[in-house]
Parts: C-alpha cells; sequence; structure tokens
C-alpha cells in the first residue's frame, strides 16, 4: 500500500518532557521503515514558522532515547496563534513540502496541530508532559521519569528533616492537575498530600495528620503541594503557626522536567512514535495517539480536547488511609 504522505515534519512544543526525545527517535525510524522523508522542526511551531527545519536520518537520531530533553528544543509559539503566524507556517511546509507534521507535547500542542489541520496538512499529536493532565490519554511521556526524579529528592530532604527533627513542605509541579502530586506523596510516604481537585481543609488534612503522627513516636514530617493548589510558603506558615514546628519549604521546579528517561517513558515514546507515524502513512489526520486501559489508540484532537479526565479516585482513597484519614 502507498503512504498518503511523503515527506513529515517532527516538532516538539511546550513544556520538555523526558522521553520526547525517544519520540522523536520513533517517529524518524518508523519514517525510514515506510520510506518516508523526515524533516526535524527546531523550536515547537515557532521552527514552522521561521523554516527552522533539517532532515533527520537513522543515524542522526541515534542514542538519543536515553537523553532527557529535547534534541529539536520546544517553545510556546504566541505567533503561531495569529493568522499571520499560521499563515506563515503553512508557506513554510508548502516550501518544504512537508504534507503531515507529528507534534509531542500537551493539550496547547494538540490545539495549534488542529488549526493547521484546516490548512490541508495532515497532523498527528503525542502526548508530552510531566503533569499527566491530557484527558484523552491516562498516562503521557514523562510522567513516570518526573515521578521519580520528585521521589529521589524527596527521599533526600527526608534524611536532612529527620535529622532536624522539622516538617518539608514540598511544591511539586502540575500545572493545574494534582496527578503528579498524589502519585508522589503516596510514593515517598507523606504525612499530607495536597491537590487542586480537592478541597483543602487544613485542620482536618493538614494539622491533625501531622499530630496523629507525632503521637506516634514521628518527629519529622512531609507535606506535599501541588502548585495548582496555590503557595507553598503560606502553607509553611500555617504549619508553623499551628505546631511550631521548624518548617521549611522546597520547590522542586525543573529539577522534575530533566534527566534520563525511565524504562517506561522511553518504551511509551517508541510506541506513540510508531503509532503517529503509522496513522499518517494510513492516510489518517487531525488525530491524537492515546493511552487507555493499556492499550494505544488515538482520537480526533477535537474529541481529545473535550474529554474530562479525573484524579485517580482509588490512589486517593488509598493515600488518605496511609495518612489515617477517612475517604
Ligand atoms: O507543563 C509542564 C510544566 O512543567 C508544568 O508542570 C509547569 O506548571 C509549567 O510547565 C512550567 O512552565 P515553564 O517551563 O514555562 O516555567
Amino acid at each position: 500500500m502507498e503512504n498518503a504522505v511523503r515527506r513529515i515534519g517532527v516538532l516538539t512544543s511546550g513544556g520538555d518532557a523526558p522521553g520526547m526525545n525517544a519520540a522523536i527517535r520513533a517517529v524518524v525510524r518508523t519514517c525510514v521503515h515506510l520510506g518516508i522523508e523526515c524533516v526535524g522542526v527546531r523550536r515547537g511551531f515557532n521552527g514552522l514558522i521561521n523554516g527552522d527545519a533539517q532532515v533527520l536520518n537513522y543515524y542522526r537520531v541515534s542514542g538519543i532515547s536515553r537523553l532527557g530533553g529535547t534534541m529539536l528544543y520546544s517553545a510556546r509559539s504566541d505567533e503561531f496563534r495569529t493568522e499571520l503566524g499560521m499563515q506563515k507556517a503553512v508557506n513554510t511546509c508548502k516550501l518544504l513540502g512537508l504534507d503531515g507534521i507529528v507534534g509531542i507535547g500537551g493539550d496547547g500542542t494538540f490545539r495549534g496541530l488542529h488549526d493547521l489541520s484546516r490548512h490541508g496538512i495532515a497532523v498527528i499529536g503525542i502526548p508530552g508532559t510531566i503533569d499527566n493532565d491530557i484527558t484523552s490519554s491516562s498516562y503521557t511521556i514523562g510522567y513516570d521519569t518526573a515521578c521519580n526524579t520528585a521521589i529521589e529528592n524527596i527521599d533526600r530532604l527526608r534524611d536532612t528533616m529527620q535529622s532536624h527533627e522539622r516538617c518539608s513542605v514540598v511544591e511539586v509541579m502540575g500545572h493545574r492537575a494534582g496527578h503528579l502530586a498524589l502519585y508522589v506523596g503516596l510514593a515517598s510516604g507523606a504525612t499530607a498530600v495536597l491537590i487542586p481537585e480537592k478541597e483543602v481543609h487544613f485542620e482536618e488534612d493538614v494539622i491533625e495528620p501531622i499530630r496523629r503522627s507525632r503521637l506516634t513516636g514521628q518527629t519529622h514530617f512531609m507535606v506535599i503541594v501541588a502548585e495548582g493548589v496555590g503557595s507553598s510558603y503560606e502553607v509553611a506558615e500555617k504549619i508553623r503557626e499551628a505546631t511550631a514546628l521548624d518548617t521549611r519549604v522546597t520547590v522542586l521546579g525543573h529539577i522534575q522536567r530533566g534527566g534520563a528517561p525511565s524504562a517506561r517513558d522511553r518504551v511509551t515514546a517508541a510506541h506513540m512514535g510508531y503509532s503517529a507515524v503509522m496513522l499518517l502513512a494510513e492516510g489518517k489526520t487531525d488525530r491524537v495517539v492515546c493511552m487507555q486501559n493499556d492499550k494505544y489508540v488515538d482520537f480526533d484532537i477535537n474529541t481529545a480536547l473535550g474529554m474530562k479526565k479525573g484524579i485517580d479516585e482509588d490512589k486517593y482513597t488509598v493515600m488518605r488511609t496511609m495518612i489515617g484519614q477517612g475517604s
């Protein structure tokens, strides 16, 4: 069967995530397998606007799966959202002969791809973000690595908190979602976990768990705060006022976005990169590759953007049980 596309571009957009390089490699290698030419578009949609692109061959992507960051650079492009920016991007596709684009990123990336598809360019999205907040996919590339990085750092913090009998307030990323915080809180044995999806009753959700823990003999405490909840410094201040504990704040920040991707992220990226190119080769467009019930599936981008994904309630119940709270 003949491929529906002859030459495609691949780009990474939005916040980078460990595993993006592995996805780029998978896209390129699948193209090579099918006899499709693959062009790396640098700096997200800005690269499409400026014609910042270069052919990627089999060897150019050798050994990149184990590397964090993205070899194509990433950006959040304001210009791409303007009519003129879009027109320039479409002109670049015409000039370079790009029939299709694979975009690796989050919901903003998918919205950009959808707009591009209206100009006759075939597009496929791949979910890549440490936040795991893409509603159409139960898993996003980079999440596992970011969780492990956060846990490793929290374990280190615990050592010093234990020595000084302090309370640690750790802010983790996640944008407006609490997936990362909940997972990390559960894995690190936190005293309390605050996520934006659940209303915070400070006394009941933070102070009482600290007190109960203290009464069982614990002398240091770990409170995980999702960035979407608000200021972790305010949380620390309230704990200090209510308990007189010596409290320290650590904002893990962009540390969580770096580092070598985990096996899970590399393998997920390989599958999703492969699926994206296969879809383009079959003549599909305006779709996003997702994971649902441990299977790789694809959805229309608009449908995907309209989907809802709540917090994992089972995990939330387990976490509450671990800290001695009712569900
Ligand atoms: O979406 C990934 C993410 O790291 C979020 O967790 C965070 O809110 C945001 O990006 C930070 O963005 P920037 O890198 O632009 O500071």
